[in-house]
């Protein structure tokens, strides 16, 4: 086992510390730069997109009337996570459903669905039961998944694999930001005909190729820092992380690692919600997490804040940032600000959930608690 976790002490850090690799590798061969070599098999594809995996089936998808979603645990935060791009390029209604809930309801589905099933172990219960069910309804079956030979690999139509390498850990990381970037590239290659989405899908293109040296930089950035804040937050007994938009996903999957890892009662919440509820629970003593992107949500982030503030939550406040973001860093002097390289909108959230990795690590190793294998918990749930 030691020779496998190399130099690090557990394999979640390991993990952790193998992204920039490992989102190379869920690239590679499909998101291809301007200047490919000319006997690269992918030199029709220079400077855009390639699937393979979705080449047999990429005219049913696209003719598709409804893209759904549906997963567990990380991998539901990772289809949070890529909605939003995956509407905006394929102008489809895109749902994301718990695998749990999608089966309790029977939901209906029709042969023009298209069903993405996203799991890193290809075997959890819930979401290949949901598959046998979207199957029998003859919709369109993707998988993403990061376990070749799998049972959700092997019983979809079609599908991308993660090749984000195995992943050990409990807490699922490594596959998450790859799921991520699949869904992303998924996008990109069903609106690759669009005309009026050229430009958009290009910015996106090439953040794709320079997100893994960020990822380097994040990780080497703040893994002292989120150290440091672990320690000021272990004895807490709850934790409030508030997000909107692209980080709607990071505040939920944030909210997750923490708990699973620390044992410290968390909660992710939309910041538009906060007067719904949460703005209840706010004072100065209860910690808050707080995302704020350098995107079209901006101003509505920055009311959230106003508004935890006046509840005194300012106290007790970290602040996941931007590079570069000037509204946010004027708060800096009175909360724990920790800023993450800037990239496009909808990519910012696998640079953002980084801290919260590192965060949840320290969290566990502080309290000196078991993080590879935490209570209760199983890396892969293979029953109902
Ligand atoms: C378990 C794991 C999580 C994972 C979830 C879904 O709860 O502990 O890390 O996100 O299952 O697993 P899957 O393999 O389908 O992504």
């Amino acid at each position: 086992e030691q020779i496998m976790k190399g130099s690090y002490p557990h394999f979640m850090l390991k993990e952790i510390y193998e992204q920039p690799d490992s989102l190379t590798q869920t690239m590679r061969g499909r998101v291809i730069s301007h200047d490919s070599s000319p006997d690269d098999v992918s030199r029709n594809h220079r400077g855009d997109v390639h699937l393979g995996g979705l080449s047999q089936r990429i005219g049913d998808f696209r003719r598709s009337s409804r893209i759904i979603f549906v997963a567990c645990g990380t991998s539901f935060h990772s289809c949070l996570a890529g909605r939003q791009v995956m509407e905006e390029l394929t102008e489809l209604p895109v749902s994301i459903e718990l695998a749990s809930d999608f089966l309790d309801r029977e939901t209906p589905l029709f042969r023009s669905d298209v069903c993405v099933f996203v799991s890193q172990s290809g075997e959890t219960a819930d979401t290949l039961e949901a598959l046998r069910y979207a199957k029998k309804c003859q919709a369109l079956t993707v998988g993403v998944v990061n376990v070749v030979g799998s049972s959700i690999a092997r019983l979809t139509d079609c599908g991308v694999h993660l090749n984000a390498g195995a992943e050990i850990g409990v807490a699922s990381t490594k596959a998450y930001t790859s799921q991520i970037l699949v869904l992303i590239i998924i996008a990109l290659q069903l609106s690759a005909d669009s005309r009026a989405k050229q430009g958009r899908r290009r910015e996106i293109h090439d953040a794709l190729l320079t997100l893994p040296n960020l990822v380097t930089k994040t990780l080497k950035d703040l893994d002292g820092r989120m150290k440091g804040i672990a320690e000021r937050l272990k004895e807490n007994t709850s934790i409030l992380l508030f997000g909107r938009g692209f980080h709607y996903a990071t505040c939920m999957e944030g909210a997750l690692k923490i708990k699973e890892l620390s044992y410290i009662h968390t909660e992710g919440i939309h910041a538009g919600e906060l007067k719904h509820g949460p703005l209840a629970l706010i004072d100065e003593n209860m910690p808050v997490i707080l995302f704020a992107g350098k995107d079209a949500c901006s101003g509505k982030v920055q009311n959230a804040l106003h508004q935890v503030t006046a509840r005194g939550g300012i106290a007790n406040m970290l602040i996941v940032g931007t590079e570069g973001d000037s509204e946010i860093e004027k708060f800096s002097d009175k909360v724990e600000l920790v800023q993450v390289p800037k990239t496009v909108d909808c990519l910012q959230c696998v640079l953002a959930i980084i801290p919260m990795q590192l965060l949840s690590y320290h969290l566990a190793v502080a309290r000196g608690l078991n993080v590879d294998q935490p209570r209760s918990l199983a890396k892969s749930v293979t029953v109902q």
